[in-house]
């Protein structure tokens, strides 16, 4: 501990103590204290006497000059003037919007993402906010759970590497301090927030201990020995407790075993929460059970600031867990440089107005949206397009702004390229035609996002005419382009879905000009994989888009036009059919597998009415070029606890296009003390291709990627046979071989 926090700690009354541990939104700093009172104050139910000027830190207030403003005031009328904390929720950029997290991990390219996360960081940085809540890493397998957005996916190497690049990139990798256009990252949601039972949002967790810890820890874990300073626990029970107030979760797993020592804070309310939880009879209970468990801070209720002070007093352990708290939120302070800078720098600083928003930054948005983007269909290479072509650019897309995706707080649609701007940078205006076509959502729909109605783009025109306009267009032109997708305020947070498919009045558009014959490039904009089955069958090509952030129109149309190849590799499966939820690629082996030699025979793991096969598997994405794969070498069939098995593979493109080709490496362990997934994704590598050319990628299988959880608990390799496979996709993996993995003391 450091004796200058100590000091600090020390001189704190108890009050003072836990108002550190309170988070507000600015609003409660705003007026005099008789409109605080009976606002703001009144409306949380903080006690009258709460004093807001002993608060520890405050909630998505994003602007440079609130900022300064709120921390001058306070440090005038705080007692120990120690700074506010400032934390938000930029979570895929600040102004500078990227690619939704799902979609930048279809990139498979986590320097890039690296890159990302630290412009979101410096923009951020300009703007005087100090902490972010990310990286979300919450494992996802079920898409009708709207915050999968927000998520690396379904797999968990690729959620550990979004997880440690997302950490780097917002703090950088200094052990202690944070530095100069860096902040502070805050991992979340712990734990297992992404499994809520049947996708439905704030649901229940029911997971076992094994699975918790095989696939959906080692994320956070990631982020952890990145350095994240803080972690936001989840609104979920797991196996019936409510994370938040869930002291095994928090103190023996994340922090003892996990080794996490900074800042744990609860997810919005969630303190409170764990009354309608039926966990806490009260708002005393709730307050205790949370510091029990282990909850530093807690965010935007009254609960800590009304009924900490009753509940420690007179219990030396509770005081101490106190004390323990709040010199973790002075350390975090500490580690900004708060103590010696409250504004870090920002009142002098001069360079934001020039750097948010920059012309690199945008170069990095759009270069990271070029990669996010999955090409999933391409009939007789239909794409790339020449530019001579005449196109009918059609669909509730087509000029739409919001693709900024529901988490970009501070995102401004007015800074989006949208896909007709992009598309006219590469051809006539006379060579494009332009509508709208359909509505983007059925009326029914628009009523079940609540307060977001009011932000929907407003339909004019009946549906017929939209209708019929499209078709005229469409009989003008060579190809259509059909810009399709669900609203933004369909996924998210409170965004779960029971039949993710496109909305119906799109559908319906869809089905009509299929019937002109003409030929049709579907893009679909979604913050989820949905289920596009009807959508494959409809069209000549297919583009899942995402929301690609402000770049997304530059980025689709560079696409659409070949000036970029497409490269991306789904982060998550896409399903045929909504009964196939939760369907991923790295599923246990059942004691009755659906072999091919069997047919349809009955007592098998299937179903009798759809395959198991998904639409569109994990790793999955086209490019322009072909790509052949062989092995070259595998250094050794037997490998010991020191030794590695070495691989060399040899990539070609045989196609007419340069481009990018994701070559993964999947592993099954035939044996173990558990049932071992399928296929597992050990490693991948990624090669750059002139079209005609060859080059090969190294793999180095060693003993530490063959560790799994076992039947203790414990993470450890195990003797015995693996099975290699490598390819372009989870499906298509065609270079297989095996070996053995011994421990010498064996021999
Ligand atoms: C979300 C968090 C977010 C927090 C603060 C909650 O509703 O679950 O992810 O960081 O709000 O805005």
């Amino acid at each position: 501990m450091h004796n200058k926090l100590l000091e600090k700690l020390n001189n704190l009354t108890v009050e003072e103590k836990i108002g550190q541990l309170v988070q507000l939104t600015g609003d409660f700093f705003e007026g005099d204290l008789d409109t605080v009172v009976t606002g703001p104050l009144k409306k949380l139910g903080l006690h009258p006497n709460y004093n807001v000027y002993n608060t520890g830190s405050i909630l998505n207030v994003t602007d440079a000059d609130k900022i300064i403003r709120l921390q001058t005031d306070y440090l005038e009328k705080s007692n120990h003037k120690i700074p506010l904390l400032f934390m938000a929720d930029i979570i895929y950029g600040f102004r500078t919007i990227f690619p939704i997290p799902l979609a930048q991990t279809c990139s498979w390219n986590f320097e890039a993402i690296e890159q990302a996360a630290s412009i979101s960081a410096r923009e951020c940085y300009d703007e005087g906010i100090h902490v972010t809540f990310s990286p979300m890493v919450d494992v996802v397998r079920d898409p009708r759970w709207g915050r999968v957005m927000e998520s690396p996916g379904e797999d968990t190497l690729l959620a550990k590497k979004y997880a440690e690049s997302m950490v780097y990139g917002i703090q950088g990798q200094e052990a202690e301090s944070i530095p100069t256009d860096k902040i502070a990252a805050c991992v979340k949601h712990f734990a297992a927030y992404g499994a809520p039972i049947a996708g439905r949002e704030y649901n229940a967790v029911d997971m076992s201990e094994h699975m918790l810890r095989e696939y959906y820890l080692p994320g956070y874990q990631a982020a952890i020995d990145a350095g994240a300073k803080l972690v936001m626990t989840a609104f979920n029970t797991l196996n019936g407790i409510p994370a938040t107030g869930n002291e095994w979760l928090n103190r023996d797993l994340l922090r003892e075993e996990m080794k996490f020592d900074g800042v744990l804070i609860s997810d919005y309310a969630a303190v409170e929460e764990l009354i309608m939880h039926g966990y806490a009879e009260n708002a005393t209970e709730a307050a205790k059970l949370g510091l029990a468990a282990g909850i530093d801070i807690d965010m935007k209720t009254a609960v800590y600031a009304n009924q900490l002070k009753n509940v420690i007093s007179g219990n030396e352990h509770l005081e101490q867990l106190l004390n323990d708290a709040v010199y973790r939120v002075l350390k975090l302070k500490s580690d900004l440089g708060l103590f010696e800078d409250p504004f870090r720098g920002l009142k002098t600083r001069q360079e934001q107005a020039t750097r948010i928003l920059s012309d690199a930054h945008k170069k990095a948005a759009q270069s990271l949206a070029e990669e996010s983007i999955v090409l999933l269909k391409n009939e007789k290479n239909l794409l790339p397009l020449s530019k001579q072509t005449k196109i009918a650019l059609i669909g509730p897309y087509s000029e739409e702004n919001s693709t900024l995706g529901m988490w970009a707080i501070k995102g401004d649609e007015a800074d989006t390229v949208n896909l007709k701007t992009g598309l006219l940078k590469h051809m006539g205006a006379e060579q494009l035609s332009v509508c709208r076509g359909s509505y983007l959502i059925p009326d029914h729909a628009r009523e079940a996002l609540g307060k977001y109605v009011d932000k929907l783009p407003v339909e004019t025109g009946s549906e017929e005419a939209l209708l019929q306009e499209a078709i005229q267009n469409a009989k003008e032109a060579d190809v259509v382009i059909l810009a399709l997708g669900e609203s933004i305020y369909q996924s998210g947070e409170g965004g779960s879905r029971t039949n993710p498919t496109l909305p119906e009045p799109q559908l319906k558009l869809l089905r009509e000009l299929k019937q002109l014959g003409k030929q049709l490039v579907v893009i679909v904009y979604s913050g989820r994989p949905l289920i596009l089955t009807e959508v494959t069958e409809q069209s000549d090509a297919l583009i899942q888009a995402w929301y690609p952030g402000t770049m997304g129109g530059d980025a689709l149309a560079n696409i659409l036009y070949g000036v970029v190849n497409p490269s991306g590799k789904l982060a998550m499966t896409f399903p045929r059919s909504v009964g196939q939820i939760p369907v991923y690629y790295n599923e246990l082996s059942t004691g009755r597998p659906d072999l091919p030699e069997n047919g349809s025979y009955r007592f098998a793991t299937r179903y009798i009415d759809e395959v198991n096969k998904p639409l569109y598997p994990f790793g999955y994405g086209k490019s322009y070029s072909t790509f052949d794969c062989s092995l070259v070498s595998v250094s050794r069939e037997e490998m010991g606890t020191e030794e590695s098995v070495d691989i060399e593979v040899s990539v070609s493109n045989t196609g007419k296009f340069d481009g990018k080709e994701t070559i993964q490496l999947y592993m099954r362990d035939r044996f173990a003390s558990v049932t071992r997934p399928v296929k597992m994704l050990t490693d991948f590598r990624q090669i750059f291709l002139q079209s005609g050319e060859t080059g090969t990628v190294q793999f180095s299988i060693r003993e530490e990627m063959l560790r799994f959880v076992g039947s203790h608990m414990k993470y450890q390799s195990e003797p015995g046979d693996f099975d290699v496979y490598i390819g372009t996709s989870s499906q298509d993996t065609p270079l297989t071989f095996s070996f053995s993995f011994h421990r010498e003391e064996q021999l």
